[in-house]
């Protein structure tokens, strides 16, 4: 049997809006989050921070904390075990340690100096505050635009460039702009975003015996365990992590100094330690989405043909190096024959750049669809068609490779139509106070590293299974959609399958929840464990009637064949019977060579300009995308709700605001760093999906819609701020203040 065919031309429990199996426990607060987790004899761990920007610690005196109530343990520098060396991701097989576990010099508000285990969390705290530290406070840079000026305080040894300049260059960008017959040319700006996920960063280490188990609010569980294990010097399979029921947006993809130390100091006191973050140290150290400086050019042909892209960027990358490349997108989402990138990435004296749904590319749309807007208004263009004439059906950074597929001209015309797009763009801008506008943005995914992941099916004597996987379900309804497809394939109805997942001790292998790829890495091996037992119970049943196996089907969970053979529950098969059960094991195949896979989509956007308050209100939006077969339409849905959602915070109210005279975070709270509510999105959210019917993408025929959800919507927000006001709206995000000053003083925003 092949185990990775061709995707489903029809399926009955596969693409049906199927509540979530674990719904109910979600909802009704049964189920066990990390920071559910509690163990006989636990201990808490809380951590001293340095408070200061820059500062180089000189001398730490524990000894009023060791006596105070409950105390148990202190880990510091001071320690031989926790001298551990620190690597940041972004530098690839040339890593450096750039940091240790407790480093003496503190290059941002928040970096760790010690941390102390108590009996309960409340003295954990008055002993962190009792510890007295001296430091030597150095200069320090908070922003982009200062870190790059000569004589800056270097953040680093060498200076505050994180990483040479990236240089991607296809063509001749300067036959394309000579060519062009409109050219526009602007820079863009985006500000610093925080990760803000509702369970704190963290974990619960317990030591038994040799073996080292964190329960671990995460989604990479098994990225974790080899990073831990390597930092320890473990074998991989004395490192058990648990994030069954894992989180993050990107900030819990990596091995965290918490971990590490929640390891040791369990170690150390032989007592299970519970280590988890305050809202206010997530804010300030888990990590975030580095602001952006963007200058794009580009330049077209009267018809609207494309000729050449520039694009110069500065990241900001935090005191460590990170990795969110913006070019992506200008490389690849239109067709341009001429195109130059250069990227370059600065470290300021502010917790660290970390991945955060779509790395690099909300950015990007931030800048390329206000980009593509401003040169259809320059070409007489309407924006759609705009972009209709200039969609890329291959791959142009992949050897222009094919797509598996591109929906995205569907994305567009269809979006258009269901939004009404024609005649809501026809309607006068107006002198009103408060004025209406309507606008447009498009994106796409990137997908970098093939794909990997183990799944076994067990298929019980009772007709019930077991779904044992790796992946771990971050409250996208990955569990439900995986338990879909056995219910599909074997016939068993999700009331009766358990979905057993995210152990790195108990299930096997897979990448972890990043890159939108959990359904669509993980899916395929479901499907091929599936068809495993499947062969089985048909050979089983081959056996015991004595016919080819060949000649069986296997239909709904009952085996039928030709005349002779009855009409057979397969749990009935005299094997399955005897055995107990019948083990499938699937593993995902890689990619299709030669082809690219990328889902698209296309954000409309309708907002509310008032003159005088500047506030900006979201009317409405359709979010048109293809991501491949929709596998369930209530988490599919789900999944572009909060991608809009975090797209309002993004394009209106979310910035890390530091302090240029201290270098301290002013908003490291959820009240001052502000995340859109529910008053904050509109009533009315369309999803639009667009299956192109993808057969070679995977034997799923799905390509994932997390980050999609959220690339383009800030920007289409952007260009109906525009087309409301007049005013383009460079800088994220478009505050009230930021709107009275642009329409006050014309085109630059202050
Ligand atoms: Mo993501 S930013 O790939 O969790």
């Amino acid at each position: 049997m092949d185990l990775n065919p061709k995707p489903w031309t029809q399926t009955t429990v596969v693409g049906k809006a199927v509540p979530r199996i674990d719904g109910a426990e979600r909802l009704s607060g049964v189920t066990r989050y990390a920071l559910d987790v509690s163990l006989p004899d636990m201990l808490f761990a809380a951590t001293l921070r340095c408070p200061h920007a820059h500062a180089r610690v000189v001398k730490v005196d524990l000894s009023k904390a060791r006596e105070m109530p409950g105390v148990r343990a202190i880990l510091s520098d001071a320690d031989k075990e926790a001298q551990i060396p620190w690597y940041f991701n972004g530098y690839g097989p040339n890593a450096r340690a750039l940091s240790r576990l407790f480093d003496p010099h503190c290059r941002y508000q928040g970096e760790e100096i010690a941390v102390v285990a108590a009996e309960t969390q409340l003295q954990a705290w008055d002993a962190v505050r009792a510890i007295q530290v001296e430091y030597q406070q150095l200069p320090f840079v908070t922003s982009l635009e200062d870190a790059q000026k000569p004589g800056a305080p270097p953040v680093q040894d060498g200076g505050n460039l994180a990483s040479p300049a990236s240089v991607y260059t296809r063509g001749d960008i300067a036959k394309g702009f000579a060519e062009a017959e409109a050219v526009v040319e602007e820079t863009y700006r985006t500000s610093c975003e925080l990760h803000t996920s509702q369970e704190v960063h963290g974990c619960v280490a317990h030591w038994d015996g040799d073996l080292l188990t964190l329960w671990d609010s995460d989604q990479s569980p098994f990225d974790i365990q080899r990073g831990v294990a390597e930092l320890l010097r473990m074998p991989l399979s004395k490192v058990r992590v648990n994030a069954r029921y894992g989180a993050g947006f990107g900030s819990k993809l990596d091995t965290s100094k918490y971990m590490v130390a929640a390891a040791l100091i369990a170690r150390k006191t032989r007592r299970p330690v519970k280590y988890f973050l305050t809202r206010e140290e997530v804010y300030l150290c888990v990590g975030n989405r580095p602001a952006h400086l963007m200058k794009l050019k580009a330049g077209a042909k009267k018809d609207g043909t494309l000729t050449a892209f520039e694009l110069t960027a500065a990241g900001e990358v935090g005191a460590y190096p990170g990795d969110d490349n913006v070019g992506q997108m200008v490389q690849e989402l239109y067709t341009c024959p001429n195109v130059k990138i250069t990227e370059d990435q600065y470290f300021i004296n502010a917790g660290q750049n970390r991945a955060f749904r779509a790395p690099g590319f909300p950015q990007c749309a931030w800048a390329l669809e206000q980009t593509m807007d401003a040169l259809a208004e320059k070409l007489g263009l309407d924006p759609v068609d705009f972009r209709l004439k200039n969609v890329a059906m291959v791959c142009q950074t992949e050897e222009n490779r094919p797509y598996t597929s591109n929906g995205l001209p569907q994305c567009l015309s269809e979006g258009a139509k269901a939004f009404g797009w024609k005649e809501a763009r026809a309607g006068a801008r107006g002198e009103a106070a408060i004025v209406r506008g309507v606008g447009v943005a498009s994106g796409m995914w990137g997908y970098l590293a093939p794909p990997h992941a183990t799944v076994i099916v067990k298929y019980f004597d009772d007709g019930s299974a077991n779904l044992n996987m790796g992946s771990t379900d971050i409250g996208t309804g990955h569990c439900t959609v995986m338990a879909q497809i056995v219910a599909e394939e074997l016939g068993v109805p999700l009331g009766k399958i358990e979905v057993e997942s995210a152990d790195t001790q108990t299930t096997q292998f897979a990448d972890g929840a990043s890159g939108s790829r959990s359904v669509m890495i993980t899916g395929p091996a479901v499907r091929s464990a599936c068809l495993d037992v499947k062969a089985k119970l048909l050979a089983a049943a081959a056996a015991e009637f004595q016919v080819f196996d060949g000649d069986l089907k296997f239909e709904n969970g009952e085996i039928t064949g030709p005349p002779g053979v009855p009409r057979t529950p397969a749990r009935r098969l005299r094997f399955v019977q005897e055995q107990g059960v019948v083990v499938g094991v699937g593993v995902r195949a890689p990619h299709p060579a030669n082809k690219s896979v990328r889902p698209f989509c296309t954000h409309f956007a309708e907002v509310e300009v008032n003159r005088r308050t500047g506030e900006v209100r979201l009317v409405r939006m359709l979010a048109a995308h293809d991501s491949g077969r929709v596998m369930n339409l209530a988490t599919y849905s789900n999944q572009v709700y909060g991608g809009i959602t975090m797209g309002i915070g993004f394009a209106l109210t979310e910035q890390r605001i530091l302090d240029a005279n201290t270098g301290k975070m002013l908003n490291a709270n959820f009240h001052d760093y502000k995340i859109p509510t529910a008053l904050d999105v509109p009533a009315e959210l369309t999803v639009l999906p667009i299956d192109p019917h993808d057969t070679e993408v995977n034997s799923t025929g799905t390509k994932g819609i997390g980050e999609p959800a959220l690339v383009p919507a800030a920007a289409a927000i952007a260009n109906a701020f525009y087309h409301a006001t007049g005013v383009r709206a460079t800088v994220s995000p478009i505050t009230r203040a930021s709107v009275i000053n642009l329409l006050h003083q014309g085109r630059k925003q202050g």
